[in-house]
This record gives structure tokens, C-alpha cells and sequence, in this order.
């Protein structure tokens, strides 16, 4: 089950997006002191987080949240291909939250190792649904152009059934190594939040909805948690084509 929500534009979207972040946060009991929420990078997230501290740095009771990544680019946090210094750099040095509540994956250590140590630390800080997997409160993630969503790509859909709680991947083109949250993990979110703008991703969109042409290549198509919410923020020209698939 999913449902879209669809703005005119990436900066609506992301205005969207925040004022329901902000709402669900004020929903959530003042006895949960802690909520975990993965970001993802990607050109919409950067206008959230903007968004974010412009406009809900007061509004928003930052030390209850704890931030993870769904994925990193294995790049230093002071390079610009960094989800958590993007993150960093827009939203977290403008708002007030304790260092300890920023998980971030050392994008500069060895790929391998750091998806392992990631893992640990997921473990010892989320709960576990009751098939043992880390359950978080809200997981972002975004969608390429060809489907693939964190860091899960269509030529390694292996990585959807890892039973690791973060992988290795690699990016198609680039070669870069990324680490990533494996499928599993992705599926035992309580919400699941994707932001998806831009006229490149309206065929693939348009084709996952429908369950037709090339849908079962997409990563995208199979996030569908057995016991989450799923919601698509949209513009209005990722949505453009979902009649004529
Ligand atoms: C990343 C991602 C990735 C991203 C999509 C969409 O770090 O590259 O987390 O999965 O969300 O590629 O990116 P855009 O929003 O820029 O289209």
C-alpha cells in the first residue's frame, strides 16, 4: 500500500514534505526520547534540509531524533559527493542537536569493514522488529533514473535480500564503492518517505505503478515493508506519464 502526494514543483515538495515530517514528530508521545530517521542524498533531500533549517529549526525538538544514513558515497565527510556533509552542511550545524544523535558512515574508511562496523551500530541504537531486523521510525530514500533506490542498483538486486544490515555496492557508471542499507532492512521501516522529482524519473515511476514494462528491474519496486507506510512526494513532472504506461 502506498499513497503520493503530489506538489508543482522540487521546492514544494520539499516544503511538503517538512510540514509533514513536523506534523508526524508532533504525533509521536513525549516518552519516545528517541527516533531513528535515515536520510538519503540526492537534489531533493538538499532543498529539504534547507527547508528544514530556515524554516523548523525552533519548531522541532532535535535531541529526541537520531539521524542515520540509507547510504553513503565512500568519499571523506568534507567531500562534496558526501550525503552526510551535504546533510551536515544544510541542516545539522544549523539546528541545535547533540553530536552523539548523528550516526554518519565513515564514507573514508575501508567499504567492507565500515558496512560491518555501520551495522553494529545500527543494531545497538534501533529496534529490532520481530524477525530480528532494525526497524526505523522513517527511512528517506530517493530514486534514480534507472530504478535504483539508496544505493541498490539494478545490477546488484542481490543486495535486496542481503541478510547483512548494510552492503557494499557499486555504482554502475562510476565504480564507486557505497555503503548501503540492504533490502531487508529498507523493508522493516515503520515509514517509508521517497522524494522523487524530475521528468527522468516519470517513465520509471510510470511503469512501477503500473507493475508493467521493465518494473521488475527496478530496485524501487520492491520496497513495499510488510508493516509499513509507504508515501511518494512527487512533483508534478515525475508524475507525468502515469497514464500512458
Ligand atoms: C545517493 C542516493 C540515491 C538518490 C537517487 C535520487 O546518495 O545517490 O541516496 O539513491 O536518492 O539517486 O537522486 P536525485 O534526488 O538527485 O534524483
Amino acid at each position: 500500500m502506498h499513497n503520493t502526494k503530489t506538489f508543482p514543483d522540487n521546492p514544494a515538495v520539499a516544503a511538503g514534505f517538512a510540514a509533514d515530517l513536523s506534523d508526524w514528530l508532533k504525533s509521536i508521545p513525549s516518552e519516545q526520547t528517541k527516533i531513528t530517521i535515515a536520510l538519503s542524498g540526492g537534489s531533493t533531500p538538499k532543498l529539504l534540509f534547507q527547508h528544514l533549517a530556515e524554516n523548523y529549526a525552533d519548531l522541532i525538538d532535535w535531541s529526541r531524533l537520531h539521524f542515520f544514513w540509507g547510504d553513503e558515497r565512500c568519499v571523506g565527510p568534507d567531500d562534496p559527493e558526501s550525503n552526510y556533509g551535504e546533510a551536515n552542511k544544510l541542516l545539522l550545524s544549523h539546528v541545535s542537536i547533540p553530536e552523539s544523535n548523528v550516526h554518519r558512515v565513515r564514507g573514508e574508511d575501508d567499504p567492507q569493514a565500515e558496512a560491518t562496523r555501520y551495522g553494529q551500530e545500527i543494531l545497538e541504537h534501533v529496534s529490532l522488529d520481530k524477525n530480528g531486523i532494525p526497524s526505523f521510525d522513517l527511512i528517506m530514500l530517493g530514486m534514480g533514473g534507472d530504478g535504483h533506490t539508496a544505493s541498490i542498483f539494478p545490477h546488484e538486486m542481490n543486495l535486496m535480500t542481503a541478510t547483512e544490515v548494510c552492503v557494499v555496492a557499486t555504482h554502475p557508471e562510476s565504480g564507486q564503492k557505497r555503503v548501503s542499507f540492504s533490502g531487508p532492512v529498507l523493508n522493516a521501516a515503520q515509514k517509508i518517505a521517497f522524494l522523487i522529482t524530475g521528468e527522468s524519473k516519470a517513465s520509471v515511476l510510470a511503469e512501477i505503478f503500473a507493475k508493467s514494462g521493465a518494473w521488475e528491474t527496478y530496485p524501487t519496486s520492491y520496497i513495499q515493508p510488510p508493516s509499513g507506510e509507504v508515501t511518494f512526494y512527487t512533483d508534478a513532472a515525475a508524475v507525468s506519464q502515469l497514464d500512458a504506461s
